[in-house]
């Protein structure tokens, strides 16, 4: 017999272990809160909301700057729920509505400007914050909130402030060695706007293909594409689309190596002007744009600026990894400049190179982000991507430039997605130990890359769950909440949700 000590200490237990799940207090949603990212801040009240088919929501003020976000959290709330909310209506309206409200907020000065604040009350949900973007993440913790609930339509009283601990939150996605259709794009960017990652890393051009239709250079897409491009209108559709989900789509054109699709349409680009083919084989290749050309700065000036004009991102991706040309060294003209540099190998090339290409985004007033080879020698007002280790950030923040980490091992989504690889993914941090506070400021985030060598479309939603939604949680909330066993409760809360919208957990060996 079970004594009543024992029944009590058994309550006690089973309530601590719900409440460090952010239990879901006295409404009829069953099951604790599947938040993720973690907020900074709950505190649950008394109380609870239930939407119905005559729930409203109010934009306030009516501007057209909270549309687009508001009608991203109705789509997404109706495929869970299946209820249709009406987005406007009697502005005045204080009963059973749901108020998305731009205003300025003491409570969230200093968080900046992505913060918000939730309250769940017993007659309206209120969500506010001073810009869009802040409005746009409380609507997906709301969105959560409710897809914990049994019904998906109900939520306890509670008040959440939270902001992000980063800026950059991105993921990148490599349609040049599979090529991904714009409706597998869009599915990404839903699942990333669902977990408030907010950087589309679009990695556009490879050896494998060209991927966007140029109206000034044709061959790149007519040869370089092999078949398969993005159209201008689409590329502008995806990022209109990204950027009602509070995403930048960042392109990369990588320079001057990975470049044997372009360098197949313009042969003429390379040293020896050797021509060669649309490349059906990975690994590193040896061919690259000439640095000792000066008409590659004339085509690469006009290619940026079409580049621009399709992608309205500060930040555009210059590559700059793994350049390994063959022919750089027996150039008459590359022999020239080395005489001027201090270094006298490729590398000393390589920097010129991305110095000249620079000025070409300092004149259209964007930056230029290089992957860390660059990091001794980054160009002005470039952003240094951190990837074969997270070395490299000692050396591009010291010299005041920002860094974004994404290294291999663990943020490589196209690696094997072990048992262990979760953890490991989820312990990762981006801000190593060594910095100077000014330093720790410049480390504007961290990116999980899915390259596509090994993973066509089909793998795409595979390899991303689970481990986006940990890279989610380290790029946004605080660094003390960390919590491996508290994540992997809500981990499992979410999954439904996700599944349901492509993600697929628990995959196969063969499938790792
Ligand atoms: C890279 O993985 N080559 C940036």
């Amino acid at each position: 017999m079970m004594t009543e000590k024992r029944i009590g200490t058994i309550f006690l237990v089973l309530g601590l272990a719900l409440s460090l799940l952010q239990s879901s207090g006295n409404c009829d949603c069953k099951k604790p809160l599947g938040l993720i990212p973690r907020p900074a801040s709950l505190t649950l009240n008394s109380g609870s909301f239930r939407l119905n088919s005559d729930t409203a929501i109010a934009l306030a003020p009516a501007a057209a700057e909270l549309q687009s976000g508001a009608e991203v959290f109705r789509n997404f709330f109706r495929q869970s729920s299946q209820l249709e909310l009406a987005i406007g209506g009697d502005q005045g309206r204080t009963q059973n509505v749901v108020i998305f409200e731009l205003a300025p907020n003491p409570e969230l000065e200093k968080l900046g400007a992505e913060a918000y604040v939730l309250e769940i009350g017993q007659d309206r949900i209120k969500i506010s914050a001073p810009t869009r973007k802040g409005v746009f993440n409380g609507a997906m913790t709301l969105l959560q909130v409710l897809e914990s609930s049994e019904d998906s339509r109900s939520a306890p009283g509670l008040k959440i402030i939270d902001y992000p601990r980063f800026e950059h939150r991105g993921l990148l996605l490599d349609p040049a060695r599979h090529f991904l259709g714009v409706a597998m794009v869009k599915q990404a960017l839903d699942a990333m706007a669902r977990v408030k990652m907010n950087v589309l890393h679009f990695h556009l051009a490879d050896d494998q293909g060209w991927r966007i239709e140029s109206k000034v250079f044709p061959k790149l897409h007519e040869v370089g594409g092999a078949g398969s491009y993005y159209t201008q209108d689409q590329l502008k559709d995806l990022v209109a689309y990204a950027a009602a989900r509070n995403i930048t789509i960042e392109p990369e054109i990588d320079l001057p190596g990975h470049n044997t699709a372009l360098l197949a349409a313009y042969p003429e680009l390379s040293c020896s002007g050797e021509k060669v083919e649309v490349s059906k084989i990975i690994g590193i290749h040896r061919n690259a744009l000439c640095p000792g050309k000066e008409q590659v700065y004339d085509f690469l000036d006009k290619l940026v600026t079409e580049i621009a004009g399709i992608f309205p991102s500060t930040y555009i991706h210059a590559g700059g990894d793994e350049v390994m040309a063959k022919d750089w060294q027996d150039f008459g003209p590359n022999q020239e400049l080395l005489k001027t540099f201090a270094q006298k190998d490729n590398h000393g090339l390589q920097c010129y190179f991305q110095d000249r290409l620079n000025q070409s985004f300092l004149k259209l007033g964007r930056r230029m982000i290089v992957w860390d080879e660059l990091a001794d020698c980054p160009p002005e007002g470039a952003m240094v991507q951190a990837w074969r280790s997270i070395g490299p950030v000692k050396a591009a923040t010291s010299s005041g430039h920002p860094v974004v980490v994404s290294t291999v091992e663990p943020w490589y989504l196209d690696y094997p997605d072990w048992p262990w690889q979760l953890r490991r993914v989820y312990q990762f941090e981006p801000v190593p130990a060594g910095l100077t506070p000014a330093e720790e400021k410049l480390v504007m985030g961290g990116e999980g890359c899915l390259w596509g060598e090994r993973a066509p479309e089909e793998k795409i939603m595979v390899k991303l769950f689970p481990r986006l939604l940990a890279i989610s949680e380290v790029l946004w909330s605080p660094k003390e909440s960390r919590d491996f066993r508290n994540f992997k409760a809500r981990e499992k809360m979410v999954r439904k949700t996700l599944e349901e919208q492509g993600a697929r957990f628990g995959v196969l060996l063969s499938e790792l």
